[in-house]
């Protein structure tokens, strides 16, 4: 949710903390702060508002040091204030933190800490922890540090100055913190993205774990204090690749990689029509027997993703399969166990509801593999088995690109499974496989068309709402839809089965409420007309999603846009880019802040 950025090393550190906070601005932006040590003391400047706001009254204060941290922040406890925004400093200026996570019994330490004569300033969970350092603070900062983590519940990176030492302090446990050193430097952050130019070789934290960093190097301790060692892992990332080009926004860019990101993500896993996982998964045709049943947790997008795939599977394969929401999945008794497949997909690895999932089902003994597009995520680590959706740093807070990356991997992984045991027809796979390879080419097929597309989302720009409808494979990638307008342009959109709006929904329409009906050339399409009329007979304009050549929906309407041909089964493949556009360019008409959506924030690492 927050973003952490700390440096220290030979140059002035408030450019590169700066500069690593407005690339972990997509995780939270309500506020942002940055503390240096200078000449032993600790000085700070915080800020409501954007990172921008804070590097103006850095350079306005001449704010300079010899290391710092920053950071930009998500509120959870504590309003939007300057009050609020960390770092924050102990009382007697000796410990300076930054946080990012919930402190669950920082009530409790407050209270105990009060009745000692420690006064607060903020509203905030974290000022427990920095009032809590800087009370048992004597000199030695693991020791504090140790103190510490033995007394805070709940999800935390920290990190952590102290005014008296040259270095720089990190402790994690539930939310995200990366560790790197190149030369005679030091860095930490919530995100690798924002080490990539400084290196490529970076520690990620792993939870009940500290570090020490320090120009010289970086070296890692458990929580009580006991030194290890920890191997490096290297990012296939560049700096190049988290900036946003000429595009105006991340999204648009992160749009427009997808015909790039399907054909990275088959590469090496499709070829001459076979699909072929072997590499990177270790199980036999006997291992993928004992999965009786599938289980797909994920949240949000990664979630629609999972329902698009688990409908695909469907057409191929007999699967016993199941989508859940992570934060549902984790607090609902459903059987899992040795013969459970469990799928977790998370395009950042970090989102704390799947992962606890993860450790649910892990704990019930079944088969866990997860599908992230960041290697070394906590996700990955934690499950092991996994499949990297290959589509480079996704930065827009809504996902565009990993949901095409998502569904591509998953669709291979139940071909491969089907083939595994023996249920896959090799003409099925002979001809997916050949049309997924071409997919990529409409991909950009379908991106010729922005402009058009744009047209029609600027006529339907002040509408009171918006339903999306789709039946079978349409209704996952119309969920989809609606949840990216809603995310970035703030209407109001619901997604439905289309046969399913004439048992309540349908009592919604009139002619401030458009429909969005996809209806691909498939054995639905009579259906979804049916459903079209419905809407139309109650006035709501229609916006479809149809396929090349289909002459008979301008009978309906005339606001179609048509993806290329497909096979029947994968036409999500192809409605997805257009929904994107569209609230795009909804969002674009009403002047939305469309890469940082208000209330939002790129990974939820909290419940
Ligand atoms: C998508 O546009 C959203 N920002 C959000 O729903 C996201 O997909 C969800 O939070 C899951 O994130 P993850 O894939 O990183 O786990």
């Amino acid at each position: 949710m927050c973003g952490i950025m700390g440096y220290i090393g030979g140059q002035e550190p408030t450019k590169i903390i700066l500069d690593g906070l407005a690339k972990h601005e997509y995780r939270g932006y309500d506020s942002a702060g940055i503390a240096v040590i200078n000449h032993g003391k600790i000085e700070e400047i915080r800020t409501v508002g954007r990172v921008k706001n804070l590097a103006e009254r850095v350079a306005e204060a001449g704010l300079r040091g010899e290391f710092g941290i920053g950071h930009t922040r998500w509120a959870t406890h504590g309003g939007v204030t300057e009050n609020n925004a960390h770092p924050h400093v102990s009382n007697d200026n000796r410990v300076v933190v930054v946080h990012n996570g919930i402190i669950e019994n920082a009530r409790e330490i407050r209270d105990e800490l009060e009745d000692k004569g420690v006064c607060f300033h903020s509203e905030t969970d974290t000022e427990s922890a920095v009032q809590y350092l800087g009370y048992v603070y004597d000199g030695n900062p693991k020791e504090a540090i140790v103190k510490l983590t033995g007394r805070i519940r709940g999800a935390f990176a920290l990190v952590i100055m102290f005014a008296d030492k040259k270095e720089i302090w990190v402790c994690r446990k539930g939310s995200p913190l990366v560790v790197g050193h190149a030369g005679n430097a030091g860095f930490c952050a919530s995100d690798a993205t924002a080490l990539l130019e400084f290196t490529h070789d970076v520690w990620f934290m792993d939870d009940d774990e500290m570090a020490r960093i320090t120009p010289a190097g970086c070296e890692f301790f458990d929580f009580a204090g006991r030194p290890h060692a920890k191997e490096t892992m290297h990012l296939d990332w560049n700096a190049a690749m988290t900036n946003r080009g000429s595009y105006p926004h991340f999204m648009l860019k992160e749009i427009h990689e997808q015909p790039d990101v399907m054909t990275h993500t088959l590469l090496g896993r499709v070829a001459s029509g076979k699909i072929d996982l072997s590499s990177e998964l270790p199980w036999t045709a006997e291992d993928v027997k004992k999965f009786r049943k599938i289980h797909f947790v994920a949240c949000g997008t990664s979630h629609y993703a999972t329902m698009t795939a688990a409908q695909i599977w469907e057409t191929f394969g007999s699967f016993e399969n199941r989508c859940e929401v992570a934060s549902e999945y984790r607090y609902r008794n459903i059987p899992a166990d040795e013969s459970t497949l469990c799928i977790f997909v998370s395009q950042s690895g970090e989102t704390a509801d799947t992962l606890h999932a993860a450790r649910l089902a892990k704990s019930k003994g079944a088969e866990c593999l997860v599908i992230t597009n960041v290697r070394g995520s906590t996700i990955h680590r934690e499950v092991g088995n996994a499949l990297i959706t290959p589509a480079g740093p996704e930065i827009g807070v809504a996902a565009t690109k990993t949901f095409t990356a998502q569904i591509t991997v998953l669709v291979l992984l139940g071909m491969y499974i089907a083939k595994l045991k023996g249920e896959l027809l090799p003409e099925t796979e002979t001809r997916l496989a050949s049309a997924l390879m071409d997919i990529p080419a409409k991909l950009a097929e379908i991106l010729k068309q922005e402009h058009d597309i744009e047209h029609i989302a600027r006529e339907f720009a002040d509408a009171r709402g918006f339903f999306f409808l789709g039946r079978t494979l349409s209704y996952p990638p119309a969920l989809e839809g609606a949840l990216k307008l809603k995310e970035i342009s703030y209407m109001h959109a619901e997604a439905y089965p289309a046969g399913e709006m004439k048992h309540g929904p349908i009592a919604l329409l009139d002619k401030e409420l458009p429909v969005v009906a996809l209806i691909p050339k498939n054995d639905m399409w009579e259906k979804t007309i049916s459903n079209i009329e419905e809407s139309m007979a109650r006035k709501s304009p229609v916006i479809a999603i149809a396929a090349e050549g289909d002459q008979a929906i301008l009978q309906y309407t005339r606001s179609v846009i048509y993806t290329p041909v497909t096979e029947p089964e994968l036409y999500p493949f192809l409605q997805v880019i257009p929904l994107q556009l569209f609230a795009y360019y909804v969002a674009r008409q009403r002047g939305c802040d469309i890469d940082m959506p208000r209330n939002l924030a790129k990974s939820v690492t909290v419940e």
